[in-house]
Order: C-alpha cells, then structure tokens, then sequence
C-alpha cells in the first residue's frame, strides 16, 4: 500500500438489516436497543456504515465477536445477501466505477464469477457434497462461460494439486473428505477462475489445531504465489495475526477500529479490541 495504489475493493457505507425497523430503532441513541438488536421490532441491524478498502496483493482481516456482523458482510459482498444500503466498487470491472450492488443479477453474477471467489466455514455451503471433486471445480468454470471437457480437467486437476489433494481422489465426492480438505476443495473452486479477490469466511473454524495450520500455510503460500486479494474473517485473533497485513475490528455491526494489524496488536485503541489482544496473551 503506497497511496498511489488503487484498491482493488472499496466498500463504502455498506447497511444491512434483518426487518423493517420502527420509529423507535430508527432514533440514533434508542433505549430499544440490545447491542444491534430492536427489542420492539425485532430487527437486526447487522452491519451498520461499514466502509472500507482492499488493496492489490494485501490480506484484509476482518474480526470480531459471534454476531458482530462478519459473515453478513462477506454474503452481501458476494451477492448472497442484498444489502440494505450502500455501494461497492471492483477496479477490474468497468474501471471500478459501478456500484456493483445497482447491477443487474445477471451482471452480478458475471462479477461473482469472474471476479470473487468464496470460501464458506461450512462446506456444505460451498461444495456440491455428492459431485465429485473436480465437478465442484468444473461448476465454476462453467458458471464463467468455459465448455471445453479437456480444459476443465487440466484445471480442475491443476488447482486440486495446489491444495495439496491427492490427484486419484479427484473424481471422489467431498463428502468422503476430511474437514480440512473438504475446505482445500473450497479453496480450489473460489481460485478457478483468477479472480482478483477472495472472500474467506472462517476456513479453519472448527477443524483440529494441525488441520488448521496447514490449511493457513495453504492459503499463505497461495497468496504469496498467485498475489492474490483477500478479505479473511475470523473470531480468532491468531489466525488474523498469522495473515492479515491489515484488520478491521468488528462490534455491533460497525467498524470500531481499523488499521495495521502489527498496530492493532501491539497498540489497540477501542476498549473490545483492547480485551480480545489481552485474550491472545
Ligand atoms: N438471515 C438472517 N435473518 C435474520 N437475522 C440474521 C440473518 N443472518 C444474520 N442475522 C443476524 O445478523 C447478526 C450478524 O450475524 P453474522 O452471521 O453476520 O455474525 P458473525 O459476525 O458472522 O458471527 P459468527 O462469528 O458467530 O459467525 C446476528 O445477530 C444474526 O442473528
Ligand atoms: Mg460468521
Ligand atoms: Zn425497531
């Protein structure tokens, strides 16, 4: 990040809530309130004015508590959630000067295909569990216009081989995986198409301590090799410590704090930041 650089995301005033509101959510300091929660009408507002920008080559760590509104920002970003408000812009589509969030569906989806790649914490949100493997891999490709057999296989095997899947299980269903590869599957599907950005949202949560640190290395020799952008969600702060250049820190549904994430640890400004790098200690 030099200054001259342009981003290759820039996410300006992103909202999103769950339910209509009410006159009493929508005062600015409501008693209705339970963290981002109307007691009156129930809704959630789950991410509130989030702005923010990733560069080329850098990974963005985003953290925060369960509920803070992480995985809500990655859905909108990647279309599977429509935001509230708020306005995205890509630098390699139409010279970053869309708001990729007023695009038509079928332009959307030509973003999501050849520009984003996603990495679920639940597999079964990512993967087609009874396809076999590669089928997984060939599902993107298609999705992005490919219809050629032969290429599709030299790809699919190409991109199982960098995450490290033994080439003869290709044709096997993720089903049969481990959790750690079934997330390496994940990995490999987001990366078929060369997109500039790849959206992460808790890989490793919930796999065993060694899976865990093989599927980071993973994603940090990928990173390294290919350049590649990444926005990289986690509640755990080690895991934003071992990848992340720069953080973002998540409460309610805002952004409290952001910046170098060497800073962020060794100088945390906000109170809840203060206390989650106490937590690591
Ligand atoms: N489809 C939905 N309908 C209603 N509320 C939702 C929906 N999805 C998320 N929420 C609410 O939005 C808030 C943010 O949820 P989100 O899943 O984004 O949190 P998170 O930071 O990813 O948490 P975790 O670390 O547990 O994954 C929560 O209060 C959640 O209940
Ligand atoms: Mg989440
Ligand atoms: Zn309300």
């Amino acid at each position: 990040m030099n200054g001259l650089e342009e981003p290759v995301l820039s996410v300006r005033n992103l909202n999103k809530q769950f339910g209509p509101g009410c006159p009493y959510c929508q005062q600015t300091q409501s008693t209705k309130m339970i963290k981002n929660y109307c007691q009156v009408c129930g809704t959630v507002y789950a991410c509130k004015d989030v702005s923010f920008e990733v560069y080329p080559g850098e990974v963005l760590g985003i953290v925060g508590e369960s509920g803070s509104g992480k995985s809500t920002l990655m859905q909108c970003l990647y279309f599977d959630q429509d935001v509230t408000r708020g306005e995205a812009y890509i630098s390699t589509y139409q010279n970053g000067e869309r708001n990729l969030f007023q695009e038509s569906a079928q332009a959307k989806r030509y973003i999501r295909n050849h520009m984003m790649g996603k990495v679920y914490q639940n597999p079964m949100l990512g993967l087609r569990m009874n396809f076999s493997s590669i089928g997984n891999i060939a599902e993107k490709l298609i999705a992005a216009g490919n219809r050629q057999v032969g290429m599709m296989e030299e790809r699919g095997t190409e991109l199982l081989n960098k995450v490290n899947i033994p080439v003869h299980r290709r044709k096997e269903a993720p089903k049969n995986f481990s959790g750690g590869m079934q997330q390496r599957v994940q990995i490999a599907k987001a990366l078929s198409n060369h997109p500039p950005l790849l959206l992460l949202d808790e890989v490793t949560t919930g796999l065993d301590l060694s899976v865990q640190a093989s599927v980071l290395d993973l994603i940090k020799s990928l990173q390294r090799e290919l350049g590649i952008s990444i926005v990289l969600v986690s509640h755990d702060l080690g895991v934003i410590r071992m990848l992340a250049d720069r953080t973002l820190v998540m409460l309610e549904g805002k952004v409290i704090e952001q910046g170098l994430t060497d800073q962020i640890l060794e100088d945390p400004q906000a109170k809840y930041t203060q206390q989650l790098v106490h937590s690591l200690l």
